[in-house]
């Protein structure tokens, strides 16, 4: 039989791996593919860097275009990153029948309802599972393997740079900027690394995850995002104090309201699996009605992992175009015609606990002042620690664990605690989720 003929767009840490993957494990994926793959024509940005030794007789091309438009090229692979030309290039690649397959959440999260309706409409395929969790195949198992389950939420730790960031402050007291440079060295990084650190690349993932779980359209715009940036080392040694572990994790969950779609730094027990998933690792969790709890874990980020993931889906493809033309798995899981817009939640309506950790006035009445306002709120306390000052301080730090509420309580608790006089500078909130079956 024919071999499958690749075109690949991006030689970069993905794409200089994936060709060496392809070549150095050629045998068993034609074992595994029933036919042999092989890529014909790359496009990189630099020429003059070549293509890395050891992937085999490849033509390189400067015009990804011209990958696109080779006759000979069966699936366009895309990592080149970003919205465009990734967005056109893909567009062109599909309208020319050609199945692909990318690496590209940002793409896919802003512009994969566009994406699908092409590749629908055309009788390709458009794979990404590498798209969310690195070499994970959480995709795989969402859409195929929790086919039969409800599922209720999932959690996720889903940016290798970030978990990587938080476990060198922990482990290692490492100053911020130096682990986000090495974490770019050894290729975890996105392109722009405020992606990683403000939350943007773990929210594409959310959002890619949430439709796969729900059945809803792809909505990046609606995800609550927050990164790692206010964390502090402080933050980190409380909670650790209070049997907690701080992770950057994203959260969906379908509610009788509706969807709560959130990334942001987040309190878990330590007893938990997922709090002790450290470095580059990702996890997630995924709560389904029939099967329970489950854990997908593995390398978030990285060359290698991500082109296992990557070419996964073109053995997939690969065996779909060998058996038959049509869509075997649907893009989002779910039938087109089943996709439902169910409402996204507020932030401010989410219900999650608390951790408060806030500077005050070391005198007496100052925690009732506090406890009336939680009280006044509906706000029930579940854990509070001061930390006795210094000889000659006169402020103390206090500690809060709140119950689940509703967040828009917290909101006007604290605005309200933080107009006391006895209350000084910001009141530190992070979200606290238990993650365990009923949460
Ligand atoms: N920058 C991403 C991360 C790469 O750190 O998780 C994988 O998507």
């Amino acid at each position: 039989m024919k071999p499958v003929k690749l075109g690949l767009l991006g030689v970069g840490t993905v794409g200089a791996s994936t060709a060496l993957v392809l070549q150095n494990n050629a045998a068993e994926i034609a074992r595994r593919a029933g036919r042999k793959i092989e890529i014909v024509m790359a496009s990189r940005r630099s020429l003059a860097a070549g293509m890395p030794e050891g992937s085999g007789d490849i033509e390189l091309t400067g015009d990804p275009f011209a990958v696109v438009d080779n006759p000979e090229v069966d699936i366009v692979i895309e990592l080149i990153g970003g919205y465009e030309p990734a967005r056109e290039l893909v567009l062109r690649a599909i309208a020319r029948g050609k199945h692909v397959v990318t690496a590209n959440k940002a793409l896919i999260a802003l512009h994969g309802n566009e994406i699908f309706a092409a590749a629908q409409e055309q009788g390709v395929n458009v794979a990404f599972e590498a798209a969310v969790a690195g070499g994970i195949p959480i995709i795989k198992s969402i859409r195929e393997g929790l086919a039969a389950n409800h599922i209720e939420w999932l959690a996720g730790i889903i940016n290798g740079t970030g978990n990587f960031i938080l476990t060198e402050m922990r482990d290692r007291g490492r100053d911020f900027a130096d682990v986000l440079a090495e974490a770019q060295a050894l290729g975890y990084a996105e392109a722009d690394p405020t992606f990683d650190v403000e939350g943007i690349d773990a929210a594409h993932k959310l959002c890619i995850l949430s439709s796969l779980a729900f059945g809803i359209p792809l909505q990046f715009d609606a995800v609550y995002t927050e990164g790692i940036g206010a964390i502090s080392t402080e933050d980190v040694v409380y909670a650790n104090q209070l049997g907690y572990r701080i992770k950057h994790l994203g959260v969906a969950r379908r509610g009788n309201g509706g969807i709560e779609m959130r990334v942001h730094p987040t309190l878990i027990p330590e007893k938990r699996l997922i709090a002790n998933v450290d470095g580059v690792m990702n996890a997630v969790l995924v709560q389904a009605d029939k099967l329970g709890p489950s854990l997908y874990y593995g390398a978030g980020a990285g060359a290698d992992p991500t082109a296992s993931a990557v070419i996964a889906d073109i053995i997939d493809v690969a065996r779909t175009i060998t058996t038959d033309a049509q869509n075997r798995v649907p893009h989002l899981a779910f039938q087109p015609d089943q996709i439902v817009d169910i409402p996204i939640l507020p932030i401010t309506e989410i219900t999650t606990a608390y951790y408060l950790r806030m500077s005050v006035d070391d005198r007496p009445g100052v925690m009732a002042e506090i406890t009336r306002i939680m009280g006044d709120k509906d706000i029930s306390i579940e854990a509070i620690l001061q930390k006795e000052p210094a000889s000659g301080v006169t402020r103390a730090t206090i500690i809060m664990l709140t119950q689940r509420i509703r967040e828009q309580q917290m909101v006007d608790a604290i605005e309200e605690i933080t107009r006391l006089d006895v209350v000084h500078g910001e009141v530190h909130r992070i979200r606290v989720e238990a993650l365990d079956g009923g949460a």
